[in-house]
């Protein structure tokens, strides 16, 4: 068995961050959000993965980040995407790497905790021509949405609907046989022009194959937008396991679970957990509230953050209080100066920026 790991996407959702870099490389605890997914993976006891990226900036990065993949134990190969053109061209454009084995398709933004083992562990025992994950959501319409009978039969598949039929959306993880590369090959661009996964799922259902759907009750996110994106770092950083290996000045206070890493240096300030600081990276006379991850080589100086992601090489001196904000890398975050009262600001395209004054 295969994995086919989807890592392109224009990640519109998360803009500006993935104007310079992949969404599947905003870190969740300081990792990579793929990476999860490629542990994942391996755990099940996979170990060729075809990683379908863009041919852009973004996929030049994911690319030196995941390497050969040795290191998760994992051998990649990577397939080059020209365009967004939809999950099913993915399946289309790796028909030749993936030849004639069952696969799991993964998509490199979904976050499960626990991992897949048991789900691809029943596929591999039943094997049915294709099986997907389902979890009830309140908003249905930001997904492929799935019908079943009253026997918990796949009836039908609608991507993104108006009015959803139900309320079970589509995991980001399916497991195929080979026939799914003749359902890839009958089906139409949808709306948004793209070859849509769920189309060549209703495709088998209509041939009468035998797609079963397991309904998960764990914990399951798209990182798609920012909002998600932090609810998924305060769900891992839940899970943290403390660890100081920088260090701690007599005037500090640490409480909860805090990973200070490597380097770090933390002067002053005070660091409600749970919490990750990263390599390198200088906390003065601060305050870290709970649910914050801080990337290698930031400076935090006079300053108050919390529930939030702060990306490497960033700097956020003198300004309280920053709460549920995503900051990218190379980012900068001063006061203004105090005559006239007035907002400073450069922004890149798209960004978004709540002002509270
Ligand atoms: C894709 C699929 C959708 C699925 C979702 C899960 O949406 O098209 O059916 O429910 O992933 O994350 P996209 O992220 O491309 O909008």
């Amino acid at each position: 068995m295969r994995a086919l790991v989807l890592s392109g996407g224009a990640g519109t959702r998360l803009r500006p961050i993935t104007h310079t870099s992949a969404k599947q490389l905003v870190p969740v605890a300081n990792k990579p959000v793929l990476f999860y997914g490629l542990e994942a993976i391996a755990d099940a006891g996979i170990r060729e993965v075809g990683i379908v990226v863009g041919v852009d900036q973004a996929a030049e990065e994911v690319k030196e980040a995941v390497g050969d993949g040795s290191r998760f134990g994992l051998d990649v190969t990577f397939i080059p995407q020209d365009a967004p053109r939809g999950l099913a061209h993915a399946v289309l454009i790796s028909r030749d790497y993936l030849g004639d084995e069952d696969f799991v398709m993964y998509l490199g933004d979904n976050f499960i905790v626990g991992g897949i083992t048991p789900l691809v562990d029943e596929f591999r025992a039943t094997r049915p021509d294709a099986q997907i994950l389902l979890q009830h959501v309140p908003n249905p319409s930001a997904f492929g949405v799935v019908e079943l009978d009253e026997n918990g039969r796949v009836v039908g598949l609608e991507e993104k609907p108006k009015q959803p039929k139900s309320d079970l959306a589509l995991v980001g993880v399916y497991m195929f046989t080979p026939v799914i590369h003749q359902a890839v090959r009958k089906i139409e661009p949808s709306w948004r022009g793209e070859l849509e996964i769920t189309h060549a799922i209703q495709w088998l259902v209509d041939q009468g194959y035998d797609v079963r759907s397991t309904v998960i009750s764990g914990y399951w996110k798209d990182t798609g937008n920012v909002e998600d994106m932090l609810e998924v770092n305060r769900s891992v950083l839940e899970r943290l396991e403390p660890k100081i290996d920088g260090s701690v000045d007599d005037t500090s206070e640490i409480i909860g679970r805090v990973v200070v890493e490597e380097g770090a240096e933390i002067v002053g300030s005070r660091i409600v957990g749970p919490v990750i600081i990263g390599a390198n990276t200088r906390v003065v006379d601060s305050y870290i509230g709970p649910f914050t991850s801080v990337q290698h080589d930031c400076q935090i100086i006079d300053s108050e953050i919390e529930f939030s992601i702060v990306l490497h090489n960033s700097s956020i001196q003198g300004v309280r209080r920053i709460e549920a904000s995503l900051i990218g890398h190379q980012v900068q975050v001063t006061p203004a100066p105090k005559v006239p009262k007035a907002h400073r600001l450069v922004l890149g395209d798209h960004s978004r920026i709540q002002i509270s004054s």
